[in-house]
């Protein structure tokens, strides 16, 4: 926290005149290319399954010898010489985790998909991507960061070793400027084991976050170097004053000390200038960094706030003689928090009760990999239902949540993965902190969740009490909280803020009397599971009614968490556990069901009845909900359970135009009625308190399904090849009303700039998959034998019955370099095309064997006489080529006339490889309850895309969605 003295203030506003001055004259300048650089690298990277338990079926990683004792000997596919042209290609975000099947041997807690410890040869993969790197960036720091990979992450440049990742959340960077060929192709080569999972709940695997190439001169402000705090003297008045302190940490990776101007300015929303800071002189030793502080005045600071999230922009730039070497942004909200032990938390001077959820991170179709775009739509989700806070339950986040809660108004209680203080904990909790601290959403860390070991033990009690101190060495401004399962001993005595899961656990009240100065938030409440649309519970098919019922004697209904919290005003709010529903976690069922039902929302987003409960209680705009459906054939005279959500002072109750009379509507609570059941309409009125009607909800009875609607969140989206339009699925009756236990499948279809990423219906037991993606195999060319012959390039070799038994073996050249070949040879390898390649496209991928080749398959020439050439051939074979089982590629080649070449380069799948690829089946998904969804992303051209939903006896609907 800054002091403001009168001295500093005078000062701060004489340097924010001269900024007035100096930027009228001279405009910030807007970055150039040869300063700083974040480019980046989701699209075109290759992928392939390998193996976690057989080296040879992991690409043989890991074989050579020295491959790991000395530097630039990364073997297999960390070789930069090996061939991955038959792998699949794949864009970033990517989850292979959501593409497998799903397995009973799967654990029932990661969403029972078939990969971990049962399913070596689903747990590795690998990723390659090649990239050039001009020859003007020497001299120039080169780095890549990763937003996060799942998990375990090995990562090679050009052969050379970078690192290990095991965290399968936690942001990580490296640094290749020494590794790089400048002004030529570059290979980047990740290897990811997922076999191990970190949590309880779907996790995915893959680069499931962004990859970005950044670029920078030798004198940069460091990763994640800039830490903006602000202070504002009374948040509450009509024009704030706020003072915005800028910590900036300066990198020299150069050789000899360096001096430099820092100058930070801060500008508005629209891109004026706010303030300014100029620091001359600075240096920073070689090799080194220096730190660097200037504390600036806002006038009539435009405040960040849940209603209005106001972000301003501090600009660092960075000069050595008058030369600019980095430019540097750093977004941030001025905003002041408080949670106070007795009056809950404060947000702008005023108390706001925290009315959260704890998320995890993966959604319907695309599992983690989510898009930005649809990051913001499921906060977008959460704020409709009147929610203003997100725990990032039990990890950081993608930052780009974080980046969608700065903007939309939402608070994050952003938490670490695992407790702990070695070295490597430590540096998980660092880099979580460095990376959020100026992302004004983010209002109170978690240091942990429910720690078994640590809540009953003064272990946890010294854990704890070390975390937060080193947390707070990096951020000062936002307290520590731990999501406690027992307190009263252990980790609850140290910890900042006492963060409860599940009241029942707990005897808060007497928490409270005897740690009097520790605020109170409740980190997770209720844990009660219900499924979308379903009224009566369906144990056969694992769907749970969607009533607000009290769920068993451990956990409580969402009602009883929030009346709870409500009356203890001492506390600062509650996080439902929770908003969305995820993959996993079945509770209470186990296999064949697959996703938890704890959500508010369903995996898709779609609203159960809970989430309008908490809307009735959470927004003011008037609303009614009315539940449940009004279809009950053969229910007809039974009594229904009726119930009414809502923020109206009074409800009448309608069925078929007859009153059942008006209830006033119980404050943070529902309303209940048993109505005989007859078909027709049930309807809902609101009032207010002078008797005006101010909402209504309707049920009606839906007749038979007769129509698709399709309903897209958006029709317009950026032609960016990221963003997303997330449509809505609904199957409606004649009369356009949604049919409530409709389970139609529905194909889809699209033509345009756009491809389809996923399907999902929120359905807790569909084993639907959620991806309709192409099958791309590499079959190997094996068995090669060879021998010398004179040089020709044809001959009786080239037939499939050859018989070339008494030939040599081909060897790989790695074991025998010192071999000297004939100048001519002949080799045959053979494959054997897979019994399901019916409908798929064959590919020949070879490499150059020797200076000229010429190349057949069962006979047949493709290519006569090639010149060498780096990077290979590549042939569709046509299917009258190939025959069943056993095929034969031969090569007639004259040896190499350089020694650095070898004959055979065997890295990858051998000199020669096939490549089948199964085209991808129709997209299609039924609909649960009524309801589906399918999430349509742009590519990169402009143009309309067109959604087309079809399915036997319903009539189709299209929409388009344009892409500019
Ligand atoms: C909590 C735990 C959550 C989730 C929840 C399910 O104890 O912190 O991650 O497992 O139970 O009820």
């Amino acid at each position: 926290m800054n002091a403001r003295s009168p001295f500093k203030l005078v000062l701060a506003l004489l340097i924010c005149a001269v900024f007035t001055l100096q930027s009228q004259a001279q405009p910030a300048q807007t970055g150039s290319s040869n300063v700083r650089e974040r480019i980046p690298m989701d699209a075109g990277w290759h992928f392939a399954l390998g193996n976690a338990s057989d080296q040879h079926r992991d690409f043989d990683f890991a074989t050579i010898p020295f491959f790991f004792a000395k530097a630039g000997y990364g073997d297999g596919p960390a070789s930069p010489r090996f061939d991955d042209r038959t792998w699949r290609t794949v864009n970033l975000p990517h989850d292979w985790a959501i593409e497998l099947p799903f397995d009973r041997r799967g654990d029932g807690n990661h969403g029972s998909k078939a990969i971990g410890r049962n399913f070596p040869e689903n747990s590795v993969g690998w990723y390659r991507k090649s990239f050039t790197i001009p020859a003007d960036d020497i001299g120039r720091r080169i780095g890549i960061d990763f937003d996060g990979v799942y998990r375990d992450s090995q990562v090679w440049v050009n052969g050379f070793y970078l690192g290990t990742e095991p965290s399968g959340y936690t942001s990580f960077h490296y640094d290749m400027t020494d590794y790089l060929n400048y002004g030529g192709a570059n290979v980047i080569v990740v290897r990811v084991n997922a076999t191990l999972e970190e949590g309880w709940f779907y996790e995915g695997a893959g680069i499931y976050r962004h990859v970005w190439l950044t670029k920078t001169g030798p004198v940069h402000v460091a990763q994640d170097g800039t830490f903006v705090s602000t202070t504002v003297a009374d948040p509450t008045a009509a024009h704030p004053e706020a003072l915005v302190t800028a910590q900036v940490t300066v990198r020299n990776d150069g050789d000899a000390s360096a001096r430099f101007k820092i100058v930070d300015e801060i500008v508005d929303a629209a891109g004026k200038p706010a303030g300014l800071s100029i620091t001359y002189d600075a240096a920073a030793p070689a090799a080194g960094s220096s730190d660097f502080s200037a504390t600036m005045p806002v006038h009539d600071a435009h405040l960040w706030s849940l209603e209005d999230s106001y972000l301003y922009k501090l600009i660092t730039t960075v000069s050595v003689r008058d030369k600019v070497v980095d430019r540097y942004e750093t977004k941030f909200g001025i905003r002041t928090i408080r949670f106070d032990a007795d009056h809950g938390f404060f947000l702008n001077g005023k108390r706001v009760e925290i009315e959260g959820t704890d998320d995890h991170q993966d959604h319907a179709g695309v599992g983690v990999a989510v898009p930005d775009t649809l990051n913001a739509f499921r906060v977008e989700r959460l704020k409709a239902m009147g929610s203003n806070a997100i725990r990032t339950s039990h990890n950081s986040p993608t930052p780009e949540l974080l980046d969608a809660c700065d903007r939309l108004g939402m608070m994050v209680l952003d938490e670490n993965r695992a407790m702990g203080v070695t070295p490597e904990s430590f540096d998980q909790f660092r880099r979580m902190i460095l990376r959020d601290r100026n992302h004004p959403s983010v209002v109170l860390w978690s240091i942990g969740n429910e720690e078994w070991s640590l809540e009953w033990s003064a272990f946890g009690e010294r854990i704890t009490r070390d975390m937060q101190a080193y947390g707070k060495r990096l951020d000062p401004t936002r307290p520590f909280t731990v999501a406690l399962s027992g307190s009263s001993a252990g980790n609850s005595l140290s910890a900042d803020v006492l963060g409860f899961n599940y009241y029942v656990q707990h005897h808060i009240d007497e928490m409270h009397a005897r740690f009097p100065s520790k605020p109170i938030v409740g980190t997770e409440e209720s844990s009660s599971e219900h499924t979308r649309g379903i009224y009566a519970d369906d144990l056969a098919h694992q769907h749970l009614v969607a009533y607000d019922f009290e769920a068993d004697g451990h956990h409580v209904s969402v009602e009883d968490g929030w009346r709870y919290y409500l009356a203890r005003p001492y506390a600062a709010g509650l996080f439902y556990w929770t908003g969305f529903d995820y993959r996993g976690e079945t509770t209470p069922f186990d296999w064949p069901a697959i996703s938890s039902q704890f959500g508010m929302l369903d995996t898709c987003g779609f609203f159960k009845d809970n989430a309008y409960l908490l809307q009735s209680w959470w927004t003011d705009k008037p609303m009614v909900h009315l539940l449940p459906h009004w279809n009950w054939p053969g229910k007809e005279g039974q009594p229904i359970d009726v119930r009414v959500y809502s923020n109206a002072e009074a409800i009448e109750l309608f069925v078929n135009g007859k009153s059942l009379g008006r209830k006033q509507m119980p404050r943070n609570s529902h309303l209940e009625w048993k109505v005989p059941y007859e078909p027709g309409t049930l309807l809902a009125r609101g009032y207010n308190a002078a008797g005006g009607e101010v909402a209504s909800d309707t049920v009606e009875t839906a007749g038979p399904a007769a129509a698709i609607q399709l309903i897209p969140n958006r029709s317009k989206v950026a032609a960016d090849g990221e963003s997303v339009s997330v449509v809505a699925v609904r199957i409606n009756d004649a009369a356009g009303r949604v049919v409530p236990t409709a389970g139609n499948l529905v194909s889809f279809s699209l033509t345009g700039p756009g491809r389809i990423l996923g399907v999902g219906n929120g359905d807790p037991a569909s084993h639907e998959p959620d991806k309709y993606i192409e099958t791309v195999r590499t079959v190997p060319v094996a068995e090669w034998r060879t021998r010398a012959i004179d040089a020709r390039t044809d001959g009786p070799e080239t037939g499939p019955g050859f018989d070339d038994s008494s030939w040599e073996k081909a060897r790989d050249p790695r074991w025998d370099e010192h071999r000297v070949d004939p100048p001519a040879s002949v080799f045959r390898g053979a494959f054997a095309l897979p019994a399901d390649s019916d409908g798929a496209a064959i590919a020949l991928v070879l490499r150059s064997v020797g200076e000229t080749q010429s190349i057949y398959v069962n006979g047949h020439a493709l290519g006569l006489n090639l010149p060498r050439d780096p990077v290979g051939y590549t042939y569709a074979l046509d299917r009258g080529l190939l025959q069943p089982g056993r095929n034969v590629v031969t090569i007639f080649a004259t040896r190499f006339t350089d020694k650095g070449m070898q004959l055979f380069h065997w890295y990858g799948p051998g000199p020669a490889a096939v490549q089948v690829v199964t085209p991808a089946p129709q997209w299609q998904r039924s609909a649960f309850n009524g309801l589906a969804q399918v999430i349509v992303q742009s590519t990169s051209q402009a143009g309309e895309i067109k959604l087309k939903a079809e399915s036997p006896g319903l009539a189709p609907a299209e929409i388009e969605i344009a892409s500019q």
